[in-house]
């Protein structure tokens, strides 16, 4: 395992491989129905080989991450980790909220503290309202009780306001989208470069944007990879991108299988800072330019729209809308909406616009008027 350093916890050795407790495997189609014996089996695999950083959030599986990573840390293993998890700021409604949160939250955990806290996908609304009931006065308060150790926050909006949070306060960390895709994408490179020059320590989230870089990868995309001379699997290719920037310290990854475990954690050595050549960045620059010509909505299946209160299933839709043109693959696309939207009325004609989806998503994305066009793409 290779292990960097945040700034603000130099002695601190943080794998570059971190563990993201958000797509744990579960039963009957129901993330909230966690596996718990797989996926504790999962984190203790990864920590036994050297995993020092697990992250979870108050509402990952319907809120039951932050209990299953809990029973994960029993046996001595909460000792071995640096333990992260997030603020639900979008429930507090006065200042005394935050601390109610914090302590569910370390009861839930069975810890008593946090080492890394932060506050949870800030975007506009939710930055402005936690700011001014005091978020930041709340964090200090917490820890000078010892309830937290460094504090942050992870991040889904536009650049110019990523600047303005960092700007305001001398943060720990922060968390943001990273992949050789989102290069220009919510804070970007140039977003962690900014934090970077204000000593701000970086960790990388969706560094496979959710998985849809390394899922029935096109045909065209394959060729460019298969013309390295080290052959690796699409997941090392992003691994290794987002490891290339000496500047990030743990890459989260949500994996969701003991295979994913086994082969992430094996490829971790190698994920090295300034280890690609010039010809193994130039042919992924090959490849960001054929996705970015296919995809045709940047939904990352977060899944924060959910659920819809008309029943659609938001990025499923988009998920078969997005696979149909980055795979150039309607009718395949067009049948499985049929067969597991359609026929499950979950499909995007249910939608009533009612634009709850609007604000919670961290992507920004025009949901009512996307399932439109999309409804029509799949069913014409
Ligand atoms: N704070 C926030 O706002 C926020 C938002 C998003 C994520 N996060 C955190 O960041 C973590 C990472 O984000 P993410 O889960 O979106 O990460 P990701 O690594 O981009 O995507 C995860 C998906 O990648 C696939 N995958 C993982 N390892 C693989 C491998 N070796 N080969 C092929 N596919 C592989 C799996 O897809 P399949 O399941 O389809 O196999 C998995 O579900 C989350 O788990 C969460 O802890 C935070």
């Amino acid at each position: 395992m290779h292990y960097r350093h945040f700034p603000c916890a130099p002695e601190a050795k943080i794998s570059i491989l971190g563990f993201g407790c958000m797509r744990m495997p579960y039963f009957n189609n129901d993330s909230g129905q966690i596996n718990e014996e797989e996926s504790i089996k999962m984190i203790r695999y990864a920590i036994d080989n050297g995993v020092t950083y697990v992250d979870t959030a108050y509402p990952y599986h319907k809120g039951n991450s932050e209990l299953l990573v809990a029973k994960a840390l029993k046996d001595g293993y909460r000792e071995k980790v640096y333990l992260a998890t997030k603020h639900p700021v979008w429930l507090v409604e006065e200042f005394s909220d935050f601390e109610k949160y914090l302590d569910e939250q370390l009861a839930k955990l069975e810890t008593d503290h946090i080492d890394f806290y932060m506050l949870h996908a800030l975007n506009k609304n939710r930055w402005n309202k936690i700011r001014d009931l005091g978020a930041i006065k709340f964090l200090e308060e917490a820890r000078a009780k010892g309830k937290i150790n460094y504090f942050g926050f992870s991040f889904h909006d536009e650049l110019p306001l990523f600047k303005e949070i960092i700007n305001t306060y001398p943060w720990d960390f922060t968390q943001i989208q990273l992949n050789f895709m989102d290069t220009e994408y919510q804070a970007g490179i140039e977003g962690l470069e900014y934090a970077v020059d204000r000593g701000i320590g970086i960790i990388v989230m969706e560094p496979l944007r959710g998985g849809s870089l390394t899922k029935s990868v096109p045909e065209d995309v394959q060729k460019i990879w298969d013309k390295a001379e080290i052959k690796r699997t699409p997941a090392e290719w992003c691994f290794r991108w987002a490891a290339n920037n000496p500047h990030v310290v743990t890459i989260l990854s949500g994996m969701s299988t003991m295979e994913q475990v086994e082969e992430n954690v094996e490829k971790a050595d190698a994920m090295l800072p300034n280890s690609l050549t010039a010809k193994e960045l130039a042919l992924i620059e090959q490849v960001r330019k054929i996705y970015v010509e296919r995809t045709k909505v940047n939904c990352t299946n977060c899944k924060y729209c959910m659920p819809c209160p008309a029943g659609v299933n938001i990025p499923g839709v988009l998920t078969q809308y997005n696979n149909g043109n980055i795979y150039d693959n309607r009718e395949g696309a067009a049948r499985s909406y049929q067969a597991f939207m359609i026929n499950n009325n979950i499909d995007a004609s249910k939608c009533t616009e009612c634009g709850v989806c609007l604000s919670a998503c961290p992507q920004n994305i025009e949901i009512p008027e996307v399932l439109k066009t999309a409804h029509s793409y799949l069913t014409k």
